[in-house]
């Protein structure tokens, strides 16, 4: 064989093996021996929701807690937080899917390298910053979807009920009821930083479904 193609098949099976960017199904099968890392998550996340399902990121130290009793140093956060956000969903009606892991932690974790939209940002701002992430408008779209459960505190958005561009009103162009349910959740000069929902369905704001999408849609 010509050394240049015994070269091509050496490298094939090196990076065949050890292809460390490529995510995949099933990457943990066998890495913790009997140890099921889905199954492990799985259980955390069933049992958060069914305590409290409005808890937040401590269910991930938790399901990591539970990964590393059993096999330690080998699940990535970053993974476990796609297997619980699977599993949640899950668990909020929102279908099940499989996921790819095999995604390593970063080494640092500086909130000065952190960049999020603010919560005030136009559309045609929130447009050009998830361009900057390389994310098109429809990717936008599906992603806000992810408002179909969680809650918004008041201070927010407070300004749009009670001043909104310092004119002393609501934002014209709220929904009359939107405003006035909102307003009885966000009292104005109330010292209590109260929650919205973000779906505001009365059904649905627990449930991930279309609702958030289709609230949106009736309001333009
Ligand atoms: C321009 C982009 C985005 C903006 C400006 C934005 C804004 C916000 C704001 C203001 C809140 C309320 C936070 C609070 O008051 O505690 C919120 C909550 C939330 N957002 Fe977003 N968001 C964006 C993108 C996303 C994406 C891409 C997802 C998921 C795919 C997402 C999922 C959520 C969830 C689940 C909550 C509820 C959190 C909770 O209940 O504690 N958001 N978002």
């Amino acid at each position: 064989m010509p050394r240049f193609s015994l070269t091509l098949v050496l490298a094939f099976f090196f990076f065949k093996s050890y292809c460390f960017g490529a995510l995949q199904y099933g990457f943990y099968d066998g890495k913790c021996g009997s140890s099921d890392v889905e199954d492990i998550v799985h259980g955390v996340v069933n049992s958060w929701c069914n305590i409290d399902p409005t808890r937040g990121f401590d269910v991930i130290d938790d399901a990591k807690a539970a990964v590393e009793a059993v096999c330690p140093g080998v699940v990535s956060c970053a993974d476990i937080i796609v297997m619980a956000t699977r599993d949640a969903v899950s668990f909020s009606g929102g279908g099940t899917y499989n996921v790819q892991t095999g995604r390593r932690d970063g080494l640092v974790s500086l909130a000065s390298n952190v960049d999020l939209p603010p919560p005030f940002i136009s559309v045609s701002d929130s447009i050009a910053a998830f361009a900057a992430k390389g994310l098109n408008v429809t990717d936008m779209v599906y992603l806000f979807g992810g408002h179909t459960v969680g809650v918004a505190h008041c201070s927010n958005f407070q300004d749009r009920l009670y001043n909104f561009n310092q004119t002393g009103g609501p934002d014209p162009a709220m929904d009359s009821l939107l405003l006035t349910t909102l307003r009885l959740r966000c009292p104005q000069n109330s010292s209590v930083n109260n929650t919205a929902n973000l779906d505001q369905g009365l059904l649905s704001s627990t449930v991930v479904d279309t609702s958030f999408h289709q609230q949106r849609h009736s309001s333009d």
